[in-house]
């Protein structure tokens, strides 16, 4: 005995009543635990049987979800998917979402076809973690289309694709994809992130498995990481051990954040699309750029799939400069008033980022000028095309 009197009782029972009625609130509280508690054995029993096979909203533990999580799933499930019948996991990153999608399809001696113009951790977990577990990835020419065919190996275990590709904002004919890889009884898997989730349908092409950072225009604000993998039911068993067996769940108050942000989706995504174009088409006359790599555009390679598989754009587009020295490249980004710099787009403000595409393209090498990519935000087109304009001066100013 320490001498110490016991803590009063009242610090663990109080506090945890609901409340004397009902309260409905137009949103859904937070839960945060890591208990789940039954009143009996048998309930006991019965949830860990539920939550060890996967069922829906079944949990004898945390990790397998909250209602406040439960609801976020949902949510992504159907705006991803319905009306096709998939189940959603969520998971601490859209990098771990990838990560934990090819885990959970691929085996030692598999063989992967991976786009070239993928993510560029995407690659590296590849070229790394897969190749040290005995998985041999093949890069492809993301414009293959059908061409996937002569690709295919009896020991292809998946197909993953990304559309638009990233930086290079290559359009992929994911429906004839999809279409060669059933046909061989492969898995598809697409980083759907940059139309995710008003500007495609990718389950209606059919897709196996989509991968979604709903860090970026899910949560819309810039302010919490997470991801998401949505997988046809039949696949579900796969992707659910693979989650469970590495313990990777979410919290509640991001969970929360990210319902709160994708409230306002339908009215930020036109937004972005119609101040990306104004900056997009401004670009396209400069002097001083090749091209605009933005798939809304008639001068985009890939402009008519964009057409008939996509119903619209966002504010992520790149551009390509005729020459620029490292010096200029960083007199046109830094200290800019609106395009700062970083990483993470989807959020409501603008973003410049030049690529570094040298170790992150062997399919289909990168040739051209400097490339530069832009996240167009909520603020005023005429305030965005003012900072770039800046940027252009600064940039001309450089003495090489
Ligand atoms: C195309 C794409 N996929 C996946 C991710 C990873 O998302 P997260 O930042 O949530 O890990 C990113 C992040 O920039 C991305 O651009």
């Amino acid at each position: 005995m320490s001498g110490q009197p016991p803590l009063p009782p009242a610090l663990a029972e109080l506090g945890r009543s609901a409340g004397p009625s009902p309260y409905e609130s137009v949103n859904l509280p937070v839960w945060r635990a890591s208990s789940v508690l039954f009143d009996t054995l048998a309930e006991t029993r019965a949830a860990v049987a539920a939550t060890a096979a996967g069922q829906l909203r079944a949990a004898n533990y945390a990790t397998a979800g909250t209602p406040t999580t439960f609801a976020l799933a949902d949510s992504v499930g159907t705006l991803e998917a319905g009306p096709h019948a998939v189940r959603v996991a969520l998971v601490p990153s859209g990098l771990n979402a990838i990560a934990t999608a090819l885990l959970a399809f691929l085996s030692p001696g598999d063989h992967l076809l991976m786009s070239d113009s993928v993510y560029g951790p995407a690659r590296l977990f590849a070229r790394g973690m897969l190749a040290r577990l005995g998985v041999q990835t093949e890069f492809y020419d993301p414009c293959i289309g059908a061409g996937i065919e002569a690709l295919m190996r009896p020991n292809t275990r998946m197909l993953y694709m990304e559309s638009p590709g990233s930086y290079t904002f290559e359009i992929q004919d994911v429906p004839a994809l999809c279409a060669v890889a059933r046909r061989h009884g492969v898995p598809t898997c697409l980083d759907n992130a940059w139309a995710s989730p008003r500007l495609a349908r990718p389950f209606d092409w059919g897709l196996d498995v989509s991968v979604l950072p709903l860090t970026k225009y899910w949560s819309g604000h810039a302010d919490v990481l997470m991801g998401a993998i949505v997988v046809r039911d039949e696949l579900w068993p796969r992707v659910h051990q693979a989650v469970r067996q590495q313990g990777l769940c979410v919290g509640g108050d991001d969970a929360w954040l990210i319902l709160r942000g994708m409230r306002t989706l339908d009215v930020r995504m036109p937004a972005h699309e119609q101040h990306g174009l104004a900056v997009a088409r401004w670009l396209a006359a400069r002097p001083e750029v090749a091209r605009v790599l933005h798939p809304a555009l008639e001068s985009h390679p890939q402009h008519a799939l964009w057409k008939r598989d996509f119903s619209g754009a966002n504010g992520l587009f790149g551009f390509e400069l005729k020459q620029a020295s490292q010096a200029q490249l960083a007199a046109l980004c830094d200290r800019r008033r609106h395009f700062r710099l970083g990483f993470s787009w989807g959020g409501f403000e603008s973003l410049i980022m030049p690529a570094h595409l040298a170790d992150l393209r062997t399919a289909r090498p990168w040739s051209g000028g400097p490339l530069v990519r832009l996240h167009v935000g909520l603020e005023s087109p005429d305030a965005l095309i003012a900072d770039l304009q800046a940027g252009f001066e600064a940039m001309a100013a450089v003495n090489e």
